[in-house]
């Protein structure tokens, strides 16, 4: 069994939030079976391919674009012929992923005007945002969204350390005028249909047309510093822990 538990050797547990240990085709490394091939590329694959529902040459925008979750949710649009657009903290994510994710246009959230951004990138506006951040980007592509659109609500990195918690979206109403649909998601609920997305995304790895963005450290002492680069967006990819077998880690 694997789930959610403690940074420790032993755990006291009921055995809630656990789920099967998954055997992975052969020759699969363990680092992309605990990324791209793990509940992250779950999350990513059934976000956009079930969510979303997309269809060729629609314009997605995704927050958190070059994180885990967002780098394997942005390749996955652009091999099903969609237009993306990625929003990210960082010169260097939007750099991969313009350059290797292959996205069409990117917003760096931290030093550019999103509305503005969006604007000139999406005149016709947007038909699906996929949400990683929870801010108020969801807000400004809500007020973008074209008939139809839809909203995947994947994470809310913006607001799960935020004390007080912030408002909710204020521009919901959206969704009305364009007969829009915004829709969570629970990556866990997918777990049973895990082969379905292995069987899509794996050959598409092998070929190397979807690329596993992975940003390791080493040590169990690194855990700590991991946890907290998702927070100040100082990871490229899916963030990694791999434990060094030296005595004392
Ligand atoms: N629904 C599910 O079942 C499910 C499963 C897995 C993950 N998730 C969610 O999906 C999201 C992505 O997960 P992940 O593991 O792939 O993490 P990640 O995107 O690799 O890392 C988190 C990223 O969030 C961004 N961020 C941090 N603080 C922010 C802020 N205040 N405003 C906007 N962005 C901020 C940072 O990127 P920037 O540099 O771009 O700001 C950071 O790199 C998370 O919200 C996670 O909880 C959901």
């Amino acid at each position: 069994m694997h789930g959610h538990t403690a940074w420790e050797d032993y755990t006291v547990t009921d055995g809630q939030s656990f789920t099967p240990t998954y055997r992975v085709p052969e020759g699969v490394p363990a680092n992309w079976a605990v990324g791209v091939l793990g509940l992250t590329g779950l999350v990513a694959y059934f976000g956009v391919h079930e969510i979303a529902r997309p269809k060729p040459d629609e314009t997605l925008v995704i927050s958190g674009a070059a994180g885990g979750v967002g780098s394997i949710a942005s390749q996955l649009a652009k091999i099903y012929g969609l237009r993306v657009i990625g929003i990210a903290g960082s010169p260097a994510k939007c750099e991969w992923l313009l350059h290797e994710a292959g996205v069409d246009g990117v917003i760096n959230y931290r030093t550019e005007d999103v509305g503005k951004r969006l604007t000139e990138l999406c005149p016709d506006g947007i038909d699906i945002f996929f949400d990683n951040d929870g801010g108020p980007t969801l807000d400004i592509a809500l007020d973008r969204l074209r008939a139809g659109g839809r909203v995947v609500l994947c994470g809310a990195t913006s607001r799960y350390a935020a004390k007080p918690q912030p408002p909710g979206p204020v521009n919901y109403l959206a969704l009305v005028m364009v007969n829009g649909r915004m829709e969570g998601l629970l990556g866990r609920d997918y777990i049973p249909r895990r082969a379905e997305a292995v069987d899509a995304m794996l050959p598409l790895l092998r070929s190397g047309r979807l690329k596993s963005k992975e940003d390791v450290l080493v040590g169990l002492r690194e855990a700590p510093r991991g946890l907290a680069r998702l927070y100040s967006g100082d990871n490229i990819g899916k963030q990694l822990l791999r434990m060094d077998p030296a005595p004392g880690n």
